[in-house]
């Protein structure tokens, strides 16, 4: 645990069945508060599933979440916990602006608040559109200013820099790093290798299994590799080959 205080989220034992086929094996981890832990692995190999057992939306065949002191789901956590799923929630129908307000009002934030999250995902000029009419990109930020606007104590991040090109990807990663050095935990899925560096923690997931907990320096150390796509490639082969034996 990279600092003194109980972890954001413990996760024993967990065991996941989608679709009639295991999802999660027997995973167990330790997720530190006010970090961000970048979470990467193949498509399929259950990101989203553990992501829907931290805030409480996924059924579990057996084990524990623990989310910040309490059971993964409990009501008390709704404020505290925002998140982002892999696909934009947000209403059709209604503008930018009205979307963000919804999710604030729901805790208790006024529209204040809603014009804040807008600024920080670089909507103010298309606030007024109505969501329907967004390209991808700008969906994605949507949703992520519905996720922030609660300015959770954990934020739990569903690939949320998809579709976005590079100039507001490092700007959204700043803006992350920002809120974990102000004392938020962040939980950030990507299938983009060059974003684990902006992460002090990674979580490298396969087929259902943690085959790594590692910081982007050791993951680089413990293979030999400075490129952190060819490290993550060489961590999943080893993975590969034990399984084998
Ligand atoms: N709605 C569903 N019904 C049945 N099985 C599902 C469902 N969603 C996911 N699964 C299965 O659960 C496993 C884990 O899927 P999950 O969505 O967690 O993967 P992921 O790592 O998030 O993938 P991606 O990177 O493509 O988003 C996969 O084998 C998938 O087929
Ligand atoms: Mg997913």
């Amino acid at each position: 645990m990279a600092r003194g205080h109980a972890p954001a989220v413990s996760i024993e034992h967990l065991r996941v069945i989608r679709g009639k086929r295991p999802a999660l094996h027997d995973f167990s981890v330790q997720i530190a508060q006010g970090t961000i832990t970048g979470l990467l692995g193949p498509s399929g190999c259950g990101k989203t599933t553990l992501m829907r057992s931290i805030v409480g939306s996924q059924i579990l065949k057996s084990g524990t979440v623990t989310v910040l002191g309490r059971p993964a789901g409990s009501p008390a956590l709704r404020r505290r916990v925002g998140y982002m799923p892999q696909d934009p929630t947000i209403y059709n129908d209604l503008r930018i602006v009205d979307n963000v307000r919804y999710f604030a009002s729901l805790y208790g934030f006024d529209s204040r608040a809603a014009d804040a999250a807008i600024d920080r995902v670089g909507l103010t000029d298309h606030r007024t559109a109505f969501s329907g009419n967004l390209s991808g990109g700008q969906r994605t930020r949507a949703s992520l200013a519905c996720a922030l606007v609660c300015q959770p104590e954990l934020l739990v991040l569903d690939e949320p820099t998809v579709g976005l090109d590079p100039v507001l990807r490092v700007d959204l990663w700043e803006q992350f790093t920002e809120l974990a050095r102000t004392g938020t935990t962040l939980l950030v899925s990507s299938h983009v290798m060059d974003e684990a560096d902006h992460c002090g923690d990674l979580l490298l997931m396969r087929e259902g299994h943690l085959v790594a907990h590692t910081t982007p320096t050791r993951l680089r150390e413990d293979t030999g590799c400075t490129s952190l796509e060819d490290a993550f490639l060489s961590i999943i082969n080893r993975s590969t080959k034990q399984k084998a034996v």
